[in-house]
């Protein structure tokens, strides 16, 4: 009897390591080059929460137009940036304001219901910067958003304040003499690089000036190499930044590079060239929107710790999916948010770097002169 007992635990105990391993087993997909071994890695049970993380809210159905109806100019007193749509498209789209950015407040999160052409709210006027910013990534960043563009949804999924913006971090406390420097020490509970042993503040070297994002020499011979600084410090908090853009696409390094060699264009992945766009964009519209327009309008409460304002990161859009809402877009639904007819933008644009028949990517010549 105490040996059915045993071999009976046994049997039960196996099927539930059997059921535990196959809930959490990895599957792993090849997509480089054959024989790089550039694989993507991803749990199956993990795919439910990734399909409702990137779901998105249904959109009412679009009005036929209706040319009786008076123009956005005649009926409304403050359009300044959607002074392009109908009335009808109007209306539709503040519907659909409400529901991304303030789902439970609804219109009075930005307006006052008593005046709705009156900016006293820093949160419309705010939108309003919100619309110039989506309109200008989906008509000028397409070299890294493609045609699938975004939203406000693709930021802020029902959030006033969406998840994945970031602050300039404060020093960490000193730490006594002989310790060395508190960066490069066991860091808790910084996430944004996985709680490593790395400085703990890539972003804001990074993702707002144009800081040269290399450390890997490209002629042999340390000595010959002319990209100044590349020491051990510049190297940690290029991996930093690895670290932090891995997470927010949750992504492993080789879904871009080739890790025989990181810095070679050559043998990474096209998914490279796009994340090496998005670096720009982020930069720009960190530049041009969050740490200027943005930053004067919002209240002090919702400044950082050193009065700098909220800024984007990969996470914003991507909050740990290769492809924000899993590649799907929202163009057919609200083709208002791609229209460019309002008032000019300062743009800002950058042109695509020259594009060689044998290196997909980056011209030969700029990765030996380093600068690209
Ligand atoms: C996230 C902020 C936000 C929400 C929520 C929002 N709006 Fe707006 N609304 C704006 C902005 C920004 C403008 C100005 C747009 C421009 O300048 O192009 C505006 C303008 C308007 C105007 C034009 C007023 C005038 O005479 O100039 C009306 C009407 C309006 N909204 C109605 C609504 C209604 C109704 C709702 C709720 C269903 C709503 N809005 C929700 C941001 C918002
Ligand atoms: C690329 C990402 C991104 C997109 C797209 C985006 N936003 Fe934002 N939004 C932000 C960030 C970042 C902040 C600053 C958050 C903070 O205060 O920490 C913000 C702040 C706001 C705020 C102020 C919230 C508050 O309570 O302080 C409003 C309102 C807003 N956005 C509306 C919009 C609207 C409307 C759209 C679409 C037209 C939009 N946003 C599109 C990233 C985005
Ligand atoms: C989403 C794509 C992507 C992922 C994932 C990624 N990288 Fe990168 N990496 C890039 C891009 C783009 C650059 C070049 C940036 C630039 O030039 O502005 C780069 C540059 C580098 C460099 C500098 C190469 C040189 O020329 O000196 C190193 C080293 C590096 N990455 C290591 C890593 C490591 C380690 C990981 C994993 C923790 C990783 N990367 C994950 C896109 C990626
Ligand atoms: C404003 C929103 C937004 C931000 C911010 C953003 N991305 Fe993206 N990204 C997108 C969209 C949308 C796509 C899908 C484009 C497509 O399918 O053509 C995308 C696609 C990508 C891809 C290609 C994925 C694939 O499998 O083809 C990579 C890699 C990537 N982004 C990296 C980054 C990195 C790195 C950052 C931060 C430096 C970043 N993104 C910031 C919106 C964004």
């Amino acid at each position: 009897m105490k040996r059915m007992i045993f071999i009976f635990s046994v049997a039960m105990v196996a099927v539930f390591m059997i059921f535990f391993a196959y809930q959490n087993h990895t599957i792993s997909i090849h997509t480089g080059y054959r024989g790089s071994g550039q694989f993507i890695l991803y749990q199956p049970s993990k795919l439910p929460d990734s399909i409702a993380l990137n779901s998105i809210p249904e959109a009412d159905p679009i009005d036929d137009p209706d040319p009786t109806l008076p123009t956005i100019r005649q009926k409304y007193k403050n359009v300044q940036v959607l002074d392009d749509l109908t009335v009808l498209e109007f209306s539709r789209l503040m519907g659909a304001l409400a529901t991304w950015v303030a789902p439970e407040v609804g219109c009075e999160y930005c307006h006052n219901p008593k005046n709705l052409a009156s900016d006293e709210k820093y949160t419309k006027r705010v939108a309003r910067i919100m619309l110039k910013m989506t309109r200008k990534i989906n008509n000028e960043w397409t070299a890294h958003v493609g045609g699938v563009g975004v939203t406000c949804w693709t930021c802020h999924r029902g959030n006033s304040v969406p998840t994945g913006d970031w602050y300039t971090t404060a020093k960490l406390d000193a730490v006594p003499p002989g310790l060395g420097d508190k960066q490069n020490q066991s860091t808790p509970g910084i996430a944004n690089i996985a709680n490593t042993a790395l400085p703990f503040d890539p972003l804001s070297r990074y993702l707002i000036e144009d800081n040269e994002i290399r450390v890997q020499g490209t002629v042999p011979l340390a000595g010959s190499n002319a990209i100044p600084q590349n020491g051990v410090r510049k190297a940690e908090v290029t991996y930093a930044l690895m670290i932090y853009i891995s997470k927010a696409l949750g992504v492993n390094c080789n879904y871009c590079h080739n890790t025989r060699a990181f810095g070679s264009w050559p043998d990474s992945k096209p998914e490279r060239a796009t994340a090496w766009y998005g670096i720009r964009m982020v930069r720009d519209l960190n530049k041009s929107f969050l740490l200027s327009s943005v930053a004067a309008e919002l209240p002090s409460y919702r400044l950082g710790e050193f009065g700098d304002g909220p800024k984007v990161g990969c996470g914003t859009c991507h909050k740990g999916t290769f492809k924000p809402l899993l590649g799907k877009s929202m163009k057919a639904d609200y083709p208002e948010l791609w229209r460019a007819g309002g008032p000019q933008i300062d743009t800002g644009y950058i042109s695509p770097p020259h594009v060689e028949v044998n290196n997909p990517i980056v011209p030969r010549e700029s990765l030996v002169s380093g600068r690209y």
